[in-house]
């Protein structure tokens, strides 16, 4: 009988480094969340914005008897649901492949209905767990006040994409580089989505060992008093060092370092640092709803946005 040859990658019209590219987005899904990181975010916000709210946790937020087997956000907003006042919690569980948290291969709906409701898990018929499942959009859309995760890194563009539609307010961990990356841009000018107060470093892989990734806390919640903005150096142009400031092959200017321009009238293209540090809360505004590819004597430069002072 004759075999069945494998398919090529070419014939699969996959690339080695496509590949490559694609297990190393689903390692990073993997990444879990250190509960110090969630304290640490969540604490820096009024407590007002909870109180009555439904808080909905929908990423492979598990609950279950201890720690080890708990979600970190499931396991804050259990720990403070008192204290914050809190309405409701509904945390969903992914069966993903990698069975974290020790949950089982299925799905379910874990709801808390207040602070001496140990709460209960459904299983419904088919429940994948997934945030895009109708189950999970209908708690979204119906239930849901705050949304706090940490999404899968391979699934953030359909994720942003529901979670920003649904209107709801939210407090999210994502990539540190979504603010120069075209699917996200046009959220960042449209005023939809900004920096939360903390950049994510570290993580924990399922085996419970330490491991970096670049990561930042979004939100659509109004951040008091940022204490970053002290990051932010506005100065006349004039005054920037001449290393940190330079013209691009179109004569754009491009500004490092956290300079940023106090007296320029025109666009310059600044990185992801600067607008994380709340500079479109200081009277600037992105230019245009894609990034910003540099261009020095003919070598393309890391991706940028265009800003500009009001
Ligand atoms: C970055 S981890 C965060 C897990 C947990 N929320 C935390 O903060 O520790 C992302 C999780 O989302 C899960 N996941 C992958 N695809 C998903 C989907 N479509 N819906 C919900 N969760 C998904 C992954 O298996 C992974 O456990």
């Amino acid at each position: 009988m004759a075999k069945n040859k494998p398919e090529t990658l070419e014939a699969r019209g996959l690339t080695r480094q496509a590949l490559l590219h694609k297990a190393r987005k689903a390692d990073y899904d993997e990444f879990y969340t250190k509960y110090e990181d969630v304290e640490k975010e969540l604490n820096m916000y009024s407590k007002s914005i909870w109180k009555n709210k439904v808080v909905f946790c929908n990423c492979a937020d598990a609950v279950g008897n201890d720690k080890l087997s708990t979600s970190p956000f499931s396991l804050y907003f259990f720990r403070n649901f008192r204290t914050l006042g809190l309405k409701k919690l509904i945390c969903t569980y992914y069966a993903g492949k990698v069975g974290e948290f020790n949950q089982g291969a299925k799905g379910y709906i874990f709801t808390k209905t207040g602070y001496s409701d140990i709460g209960t898990k459904e299983y419904p018929k088919d429940y994948t767990g997934s945030f895009d499942h109708p189950l999970s959009l209908k708690i979204l859309r119906e239930e849901a006040d705050v949304v706090c995760t940490n999404p899968p890194f391979s699934r953030a563009i359909d994720y942003w994409k529901i979670l920003i539609e649904s209107g709801k307010r939210f407090i999210i961990i994502s990539n540190i580089s979504n603010v120069v990356t075209l699917a996200f841009v046009p959220y960042f000018k449209e005023g939809k989505v900004w920096a939360g107060y903390n950049r994510v470093d570290w993580y924990l892989t399922p085996k419970r060992e330490l491991t970096e990734a670049a990561g930042h806390w979004y939100t659509n919640i109004p951040i008091n008093n940022r204490p970053k903005y002290k990051n932010l150096k506005l100065i006349p142009l004039s005054n920037i060092p001449t290393k940190y400031m330079k013209y691009d092959d179109s004569k754009t200017l491009i500004v490092n370092n956290g300079y940023i321009p106090s007296d320029y009238k025109k666009p310059f293209a600044v990185s992801a640092r600067p607008v994380l540090n709340g500079l479109l809360e200081k009277g600037y505004v992105l230019v245009e709803d894609k990034v910003y590819y540099p261009c020095i004597n003919g070598k393309n430069c890391f991706a940028r946005v265009l800003v500009k002072k009001i």
